[in-house]
């Protein structure tokens, strides 16, 4: 017989992850037999960028690459990181301190609770947001504190209306512009906000900047450290997911505060041994490479929200073109609660969306639409979900 297996009650009420959830709704689907479009999880269907790739082959065969890398990336990786940032936000960092690699912006997020949260400690996370924010606090034993993202203040935390008792008794923040699940953008008067609450109250600001590429019609997203004096309180994260279509690859790096970067650092250098030199080399010729495939990728993503917006509003659907990422987010129709409504479209036409509840409470009401699917199945998908009968 075999013994009894009992979770650690850290784990006892955290969920599976949004993403897997909503995954195994897909298998279940796949397995009657459905032709299913995934609008779920934002997840590139295109390549990786070819000069990429060629780079990857050809440093996967030196077996200087084959040892353990260094725990805080490779040197000429942070600085290639630090050069894009320079000519990015005009911001200048020291690779040595103020650049970490990543295996991808997720691990660097997940684990910077655990190098400054204690027991009972109040981490602000965005609601809607991104789950890792809450779920990562609570597993190292922090408590979560939503800032609601709410429309009618174009989905921005509103700072003055986070209680001061609160305020004080805050760590760590999470942000995350362009947003998902919102689309929302965010401007560096904003960021300078951000900075002066933090410093009133003490708080470490952690932004999230995966979608900062991910922009239409001219339209330049700021990264955090444009910010008047973000150094002093906050770390961005980086990650080469969505830029260049690398989600599978694991890459990401964290940049900003060398206290925060340290402290981070001491956490992964005790549970991971650094990312595979081969990807650090290739994500070099990522951001040192031709930039067209950003640009080419963009064009994609915006003929795609063209044709999911005008399908939405066609249907009499409440929605808003957004001008960055790769999500459109949309209110359900009348009647239906985000997870029935994301629950209809999987069951009666087969087109898998993530309900905004599991983003949190303000998610309530909406659904996110993935704009990563080729542009015929997401035509397809218009015209399957132009076919359920609803009251707007
Ligand atoms: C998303 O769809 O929100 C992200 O791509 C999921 C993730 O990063 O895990």
């Amino acid at each position: 017989m075999g013994i009894k297996v009992e979770r650690a009650d850290r784990i006892k009420n955290l969920p599976p992850y949004l993403f897997a959830a909503v995954d195994q709704k897909k298998l279940e689907a796949l397995s009657r037999g459905v032709d299913v479009i995934d609008l779920g999880v934002g997840d590139p269907v295109e390549p990786t960028p070819r000069h990429i790739i060629d780079k990857l082959c050809e440093v996967a065969y030196d077996r200087a690459n084959h040892r353990y890398p260094s725990y805080a990336g490779m040197m000429d990786f942070r600085a290639a990181i630090a050069r894009w940032y320079e000519k990015k936000a005009g911001v200048k960092l020291d690779p040595e301190t103020q650049v970490l690699a990543l295996i991808g912006a997720k691990e660097g997020i997940g684990h910077t609770p655990f190098a400054f949260i204690d027991p009972g400690d109040i981490v602000l996370v965005p609601d809607p947001g991104y789950p890792v924010y809450r779920n990562c606090t609570l597993l190292a034993g922090g408590k979560p504190v939503p800032m609601p993202l709410l429309e009618e203040n174009r989905f921005l935390p509103d700072l003055a209306a986070i209680d001061a008792h609160v305020g004080d008794k805050v760590k760590l923040m999470f942000l995350n512009y362009p947003n998902n699940p919102t689309g929302a953008t965010a401007t560096v008067e904003f960021f300078n906000e951000v900075v002066e609450f933090a410093r009133s109250h003490n708080i470490i600001v952690c932004h999230d900047a995966p979608y900062l590429e991910l922009v239409f019609g001219g339209y330049q997203a700021p990264s955090f450290l444009q910010a008047e004096g973000a150094l002093e309180v906050g770390i961005e994260f980086y990650s080469f997911s969505k830029a260049y279509n690398m989600t599978g690859w694991r890459l990401g790096s964290a940049v900003g505060n060398e206290d925060v970067i340290a402290g981070l650092q001491r956490v992964k250098s005790n549970l991971d041994s650094g990312v595979f030199q081969a990807i650090q080399l290739a994500g070099i010729q990522a951001l040192e490479g031709s930039q067209d495939c950003i640009a080419r990728q963009n064009a994609i993503y915006q003929e795609r929200r063209d044709i999911l917006v005008e399908g939405l509003y066609g249907m009499g659907l409440q929605v808003e073109p957004p001008k960055a990422t790769c999500y459109v987010w949309c209110r359900v129709p009348a009647g239906f609660s985000s997870a029935g409504f994301a629950a209809e479209l999987i069951e009666t036409i087969g087109v898998v969306v993530t309900p905004g509840s599991g983003f949190g409470e303000n998610g309530e009401g909406y659904i996110r639409l993935s704009l990563t699917v080729e542009t015929d199945r997401l035509k397809e998908a218009v015209r399957r979900m132009k076919t359920i009968k609803f009251d707007v």
